[in-house]
Formats: structure tokens, sequence, C-alpha cells
């Protein structure tokens, strides 16, 4: 995707539509005061007569508009001046892209306000801005004969003379993590039947190589070697079509021998449940459950494309959960590949069976630092409701860069305890644990679970069940796979260079 930086005047931009944010008092001097002028004074009137309130992502569409050079003009809500930040002024471009990108071949012009608060640069608001303009107009509806969004057809940031060199780094920024998150998004959004664990190595594959970076794929005799038993058995129930991989794409920014940072995607392509099989209402939306492995995927490629000078292995691990005469069994008592014995007591707590094996690898193959990410846990959406992150941490300096990180990337993200006495929940009077805790506390017993597997080594689990899916299409985000988590991993590798 190509974005055009350009210092023009905003009447002057040709484009289908320009867009303009107004906050709820503007002020409308400097860029807005020429423009209002080349419209005879029509913003001020709209202010004045309280058609144009400047209520976030709120916007007034006015087409055919004389005397300035686009078509139309989209003039678009930043809400409260003293609450105006990266979040909201996203929210607000993500609404104006998405309504331009209603029609076909529609090309826009964005103008970047003028007054930003402390803490945005010029340079960040064209992030925003051509974040917005990749991720927009992409919508979970590609299957559609009539898709609800379109590719633009041109795309053009308006900055000042002042933040024009900023806002060129900002814009090619911003498209570097918009397209990670669409390669997220696109992954999560696919059906079942398209995204296996087989396909989804191979364009994680083409991702790779297309970013320059080293791909490793593990297949089913690769898995056993490594004793990954209790990700085997997780997907023993599938067809041999449709056997487990474990993806590794590898980013080498910082020096030889400097820390790695180990990116770990839980990558169910679909979970059934099992034999504990779940109802049909909980299955629908159980494409969404490799959603930790996409987000791996894309933030190892942004944060390689962005260059950031640290060394970063994102790892997938990605099976099926599926019921046949070869599924895995309640009452099986599994080894994981470090050797910890675990008895089945519910097949649908399966992520965390993957994730055992893949965080043991990963620990035992020289990470420093560990983040893992996992639609893990129905409680956890209970605790924190469909738009927290979960964290937990078995390391509470590590715990708090990347609870930094997710506040500078504007995602919400909430700490939960780790106390000892959890792990009581999870011990078996046949094996050395079982995988489930019962009924209280589920999300954290989920994480004491996967702590067995870190070797101790500094770890966050990200429990991505509620946020990283939207049931709904919004104004400003379109329902399906949200890329949560995305910004946050960028960030928190940003922090370590
Ligand atoms: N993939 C689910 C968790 C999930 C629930 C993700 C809702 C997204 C939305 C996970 O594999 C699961 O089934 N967890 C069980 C664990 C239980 C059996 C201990 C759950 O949360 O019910
Ligand atoms: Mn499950
Ligand atoms: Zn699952």
């Amino acid at each position: 995707m190509e974005i055009q930086v350009s210092t023009q005047a905003w009447h002057e931009a040709e484009a289908d539509w320009l867009v303009v944010g107004v906050s709820e008092s503007p002020d409308l001097s400097g860029g807005f005061a020429a423009l209002d002028a080349a419209l005879g004074g029509t913003i001020n009137r709209l202010v004045e007569t309280g058609d144009l309130t400047g209520k976030l992502a709120e916007s007034l569409s006015i087409l055919d508009v004389p005397g300035i050079s686009a078509a139309r003009l989209l003039v678009v809500g930043l809400g409260k001046n003293d609450e105006l930040n990266g979040e909201r002024l996203g929210k607000a471009m993500m609404s104006a892209v998405r309504k331009v990108a209603a029609k076909k071949d529609r090309s826009v012009a964005i103008a970047l306000p003028e007054s930003l608060p402390d803490g945005i640069s010029a340079g960040d608001a064209a992030a925003v801005a051509a974040r917005a303009v990749v991720v927009g107009p992409v919508g979970q509806d590609s299957l559609k004969a009539e898709p609800g969004h379109h590719p633009l057809a041109a795309a053009m940031v308006l900055a000042s003379t002042e933040g024009e060199a900023e806002a060129k780094v900002g814009v090619e920024k911003g498209i570097i993590i918009g397209e990670a998150m669409n390669l997220t998004r696109n992954l999560v959004d696919l059906p079942p039947e398209m995204i296996y664990p087989e396909s989804f190595a191979e364009r994680a594959s083409e991702a790779a190589a297309a970013a320059g970076l080293a791909c490793t794929v593990l297949g089913q005799a690769e898995l056993e070697a490594e004793k990954m038993g209790s990700m085997l058995a997780v997907s023993q129930g599938s067809d041999s079509e449709r056997g487990p991989r474990m993806v590794m794409v590898e980013y080498k920014g910082g020096a030889d021998d400097g820390p790695t940072l180990a990116i770990v995607g839980k990558g169910v392509t679909f979970d059934s449940g099992g034999l504990s099989l779940k109802p049909s209402e909980s299955m629908i939306t159980m494409k969404c459950d490799m959603a930790g492995a996409a987000t791996a995927l894309g933030a190892t490629i942004a944060i390689a494309r962005l260059g950031l000078p640290v060394n970063v292995t994102g790892y997938m691990g990605l099976v099926e959960n599926m019921v046949s005469g070869r599924s895995y069994k309640l009452g099986d008592i599994l080894t994981a590949r470090n050797g910890v014995t675990i008895e089945v007591q519910n097949t649908d707590a399966e992520g965390r069976l993957v994730l055992a094996d893949v965080l043991s690898y990963v620990a035992d193959n020289g990470a420093d630092r560990i983040i893992d990410l996992a639609t893990l846990t129905g409680a956890c959406v209970v605790a924190l409701g469909e738009e927290v992150t979960g964290v937990f941490s078995n390391n509470q300096d590590w715990a708090d860069a990347v609870l930094g990180a997710a506040k500078t990337a504007g995602e919400d993200a909430w700490q939960l305890p780790m106390f000892d006495h959890y792990s009581e929940l999870l011990k078996s009077d046949v094996a050395d644990c079982r995988n489930i805790g019962g009924r209280w506390g589920g999300a954290i017993t989920a994480a004491k679970f996967l702590e067995k597997f870190v070797a101790e080594k500094p770890w966050v689990h990200l429990d991505i069940a509620g946020p990283s899916f939207a049931s709904s299409n919004k104004g400003h985000r379109e329902g399906g796979s949200t890329a949560c988590m995305v910004r946050t991993l960028i960030e928190a590798a940003a922090s370590l260079g």
C-alpha cells in the first residue's frame, strides 16, 4: 500500500473525500480557517447550529462541496480536546476511513489535526491515520459477493511543512502495523476449512519469506521426535491431512549474542472441544481459536519490517481439536516434552496442552523472555469482559514491561494473580497434574498450568479469549478478528531495544 504525504492546503487536496477532524470545542484557525473560507463559512455555521458536534468518531458527510478541490467532505469528531489520545484518534480515523471505503474506488485525503496533545507527535498521528487507511477497508466479509468495504483507489495524508518529515516516517510505520494487523485478521477471519495447520504454516512461510525472515515448520514426525506428547494428543482426532505443525519465524535485529524474545501463539485452527464436545452455540466462532498464533505471526513480521533492534522468534503451535475414533480421551495420561505427565479430564482444555509443549521447546531453545498469547479460557472473559486481555506472569518486572507496552499501544490489559495455592487445584491422583482446575478461577488455573512448562524463564501469558474476536461490526471497527495485542507486542519488543 502506498500513501502520499502532502503539505498542500486542505482545500486544494484532490480526492473523492477530504477528511478533517474536529474536536468538541474546535479551534477553527489555521488549516480550518482556510478551508472554511473556501467553503464560504459552512463549517463555522454547522458548529453554531449544533449540527457538527465534534463528539468522538461522530461524523458529518457533506457531499458535493463547491469551492474545494475534493468532491466530498467528511468532518469526523475527535471528542474533547483534553481527552484526545492515540487510541481515540484511531477510533475517529477508523470510522472515517470505513465510511469512505463503503463505496468502490474512492480516494481519500486525510488532514492531520493541527493541534495535538502532549504525547502524540505529528509522526504518531500520521501513523494512526495510515494504519486506519490500511485496516479500515478490509472486512471479515471477503467471501461475500458484495463486501461492505472496498480497497481505496488512493490515499494521502496532509501534514504541515514542519511536520512533513516526521509524518512520512509515521506513515511508513502505520502501513507496516496495519498490514501486520490485516495478516492476523485475515488468518483468523477465514473459515477453518481454509485455515488448518498445514495451510496456516504455508501462509506463514510466505509472509516470512516476503519479509526476508527464516521460517521453519515441524510436522508430525518432527514433533514426535521432540516428544511433544501433549500437543500431539490434541491433534490425534484429526485426519492425517489436518495433522499438527509447529512454525518458527526468526528475526535477528539485535546483537548476535543478544537476548531473544519469544512470542508464542496458541493455534487451534478449530476447537470442537473434542470428546468434551462444545455445544453448537459455543462452537460457532471457534475458527478464532488460532488468534494467538496469528497474532504471534503478525507481530513478529511487523517487528522485523520496522527494523527494531531486537532478536525475536515467533512460535505457532498449530492443531485442530476434533472428534473421531482416534481422538484423545478423558482419563488419558499424556507425557509432555519436559516429562511432566498430565491426566486429561476435559478435552476442551486443549490450548494449554498445545502451549505446554511449545513453551517447553521455547524455554530449551534460547529464549530469554517469553510472551504467549492464547484464546485460552471462557473464564477470562467472565472475569474481565470481552474487551480486556488477561495478563499472567511469573516475573513482575517483565509483566510491568508488557503492561506498559499495552498502555502505550492503547490496548486494555489487566493483570490477575498467580498465588501458589491455585496450583493445588491442578493436582491429579494418577499423574503429575490434570488439565483442568475445577469450577473457580479458571483463567488463573490455566495460567498456573502453563507456568509448569516455561522452566522459570521470565514469561507473560496473555489470555485474549475476549478481545481477539468481536461479535459485531461497529462504526470504528469491523467485527471478527480485532488483531488485538499486535501493537502491544510491537511496543514490548521496542522497549527491549
Ligand atoms: N478455546 C476455548 C476458550 C475460548 C472461549 C476462546 C470463548 C474464545 C471464546 C478453550 O479451548 C476452552 O474451551 N476452554 C475451556 C476450558 C475449560 C474446559 C477448563 C473453557 O473456557 O470453557
Ligand atoms: Mn477448548
Ligand atoms: Zn480452545
